[in-house]
């Protein structure tokens, strides 16, 4: 089975570059994920203050799947681009990817984060803002490092990109206190908060390596598409992984009243029982344990778990599928399918 292999701290076998065989996803995953870390480490190379870097090292060293380089950067292989040119980018985008973890925290009221205490809990919201802060600008400087005719075109991209991921941030915490959100606004909340960024990497890397308006357009759906998935699926392990491996507070979406595939998959297709009971718990102040476990039994009566799942496996073929058109000109797609392979089975 495939894994993250999430530990950082152990070192990582690098990979030949004289190997005579071909690496496997996972040998290609560590490696990529290898340089990543090192080369986040180079960006990152001031101390003071101390109250500024401590917390950006602390959220940039704490691990974490490092889904998005890994993503761009297996795209730039799959067009037969140049891996190690597309770094600073892959980078770039883990650091942008920190800070609205950084920021969402404070946002969502969350305690944990990666098995850790967040930032603002560790120091205090206004140490977790300016790390935030801190945390784009690198992402900047490291993006415009970029050498590649193509640095600007994909600095504009990042920049909307960006813009995309606080309007879905601003929607999603619009929809607190929303108890008719459609399912339509919900994807499209989804879209701009988490997939836009996914969708950039692919498209990123896919520029980068130099490939066709048409291979830059699949690779964007393949991207955004997998975000989708990634989303409704982040959804579904708020209550159902096991809090330990996640790294994050059980039930914190319920607990926020967040407009989650379930709630919004369950509020209308509920009986109106089931939805009077679920309508109760909205109005209460504070949610425990006992009643997320509750709630989640409710969603699984009304049949919302099975419909996310399946929700997650429409996006993942739709992703699959739109490499299809790649394959005919290039027959590399194999990682980018893997990785599909990895989100599905993401307890974490
Ligand atoms: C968390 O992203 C934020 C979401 C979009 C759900 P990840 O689950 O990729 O976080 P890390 O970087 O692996 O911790
Ligand atoms: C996060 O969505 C999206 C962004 C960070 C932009 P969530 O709020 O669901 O992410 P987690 O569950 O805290 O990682
Ligand atoms: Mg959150
Ligand atoms: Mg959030
Ligand atoms: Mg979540």
């Amino acid at each position: 089975m495939l894994a993250w292999n999430d530990h950082e701290r152990t070192r990582l076998r690098p990979l030949p570059t004289t190997c005579v065989s071909m690496p496997t996803f996972e040998e290609k995953l560590s490696f990529f994920k290898q340089q990543i870390v090192e080369r986040i480490a180079r960006a990152i190379d001031s101390e003071t203050p101390v109250s500024l870097y401590e917390p950006i090292k602390y959220t940039m060293q704490g691990g974490g799947k490092r889904l998005r380089p890994v993503l761009l950067l297996l795209t730039v292989e799959a067009l037969g681009g140049d891996v190690q040119a597309a770094m600073p980018a892959a980078v770039a985008v883990e650091l942008l990817h920190n800070f609205t973890l950084v920021h969402d925290d404070i946002m969502d009221n969350d305690a944990t984060r990666r098995g850790r205490a967040t930032v603002h809990e560790k120091w205090d919201t206004s140490v977790a803002l300016l790390a935030g802060d801190g945390l784009v600008a690198l992402a900047y400087q490291t993006l415009l490092s970029t050498q590649s005719p193509h640095t600007l075109r994909i600095s504009r991209l990042f920049t909307t990109a960006l813009i995309d991921l606080c309007k879905g941030q601003a929607l999603d915490r619009e929809f607190e206190t929303r108890d008719d959100v459609s399912m339509d606004e919900y994807l499209d909340m989804i879209s701009k908060k988490t997939a836009r960024l996914l969708s950039l990497c692919a498209q990123m890397g896919a520029i980068l390596a130099n490939g066709t308006e048409d291979q830059v357009q699949a690779l964007k759906v393949y991207g955004e598409s997998l975000g989708m998935a990634f989303q409704i699926q982040d959804d579904l392990l708020d209550i159902t992984a096991d809090p330990e491996k996640l790294g994050k507070d059980f039930g914190s979406d319920i607990r926020q009243k967040k407009k989650t595939f379930l709630l919004v998959h369950a509020l209308r297709q509920a009986s109106p029982k089931q939805k009077q009971q679920l309508m109760d718990y909205l109005d209460r102040e504070a949610i425990d344990d006992a009643e997320v476990i509750r709630i989640r039994d409710l969603f699984e009566d009304i049949g919302t778990l099975s419909e996310a799942k399946a929700a997650v496996q429409r996006y993942i073929k739709i992703a699959e599928d739109s490499l299809t058109p790649i394959e005919k000109v290039h027959a590399s797609t194999d990682s980018l399918k893997d990785l599909l392979r990895l989100v599905q089975q993401r307890q974490a």
